[in-house]
């Protein structure tokens, strides 16, 4: 089997994107980044995409009528490239309809909680003000809703007492670089089948165990 091309869209810096190249890097991965799309210019995640030797676009978001123009502009800017899949790795933007049918197999997101808590924005800020003892996050297939689609992998992590948004971000982010790069490879293998909402994986291997992993880390 060849590797799967995807389309990787950031906004930022760009962290998960690099778990993912680097995850692409080692022979036998299912998957290769095939192209690295942004909404923000001049972000981090572009330069890293393109120390990889991956090619970037830049499409800013601002100015179209409304989203379904810009998902036909980004499919439409992706459409060379033959991806079947798409990772949103911290794309601050929400995808429409038109973005999701053009990609068939399936468009995975990251979200630091573990949905369905806290979806949106400011995930963190808002586990920390609920007061939440455990949050962690969530890799799941995308459909129209925010952050409600069928949930392929997560992770917890505890808050701590002396937790600020930027220590909580760090650790989330951790489990994120691992589930994240997981989740792509079973999807990208095939291995995922969808029954309703529940994701189920075929096939076996101990990295599956990761899948649901509960207090990584510290306590
Ligand atoms: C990630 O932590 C991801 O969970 C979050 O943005 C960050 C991007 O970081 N995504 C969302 O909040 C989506 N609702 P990165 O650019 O370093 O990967």
């Amino acid at each position: 089997m060849s590797d799967a091309p995807v389309a990787v869209l950031v906004s930022g810096s760009g962290t998960n994107l690099q778990s993912l190249l680097d995850a692409a890097a080692v022979p036998g991965y299912p998957a290769r980044i095939a192209v690295v799309v942004s909404n923000v210019p001049g972000v981090r995640a572009l330069e890293r995409a393109t120390l990889a030797g991956v090619s970037t676009r830049v499409l800013p978001h601002q100015g179209y009528p409304d989203r379904a123009a810009y998902d036909r502009a980004l499919v439409e800017a992706i459409a060379p490239f033959g991806c079947r899949i798409a990772c949103l790795a911290g794309f601050m933007r929400l995808v429409g309809p038109t973005f999701l049918r053009a990609f068939p197999v399936g468009v995975l997101n990251v979200h630091p909680a573990l949905l369905p808590s806290f979806p949106g924005l400011n995930a963190h800020r808002q586990a920390l003000e609920h007061g939440v003892k455990v949050t962690g996050c969530t890799v799941h297939l995308v459909d129209e809703g925010t952050d409600t689609g069928p949930i392929v992998a997560q992770a917890a992590v505890p808050v701590l007492d002396g937790d600020t948004e930027e220590s909580l971000q760090r650790r989330i982010q951790e489990q994120e670089h691992r589930l994240f790069p997981l989740a792509l490879g079973l999807l990208a293998a095939g291995r995922l089948r969808l029954e309703g909402r529940r994701v189920h994986v075929e096939g076996s291997g101990p990295e599956l165990a990761g899948l649901a992993l509960v207090n990584p880390g510290r306590l």
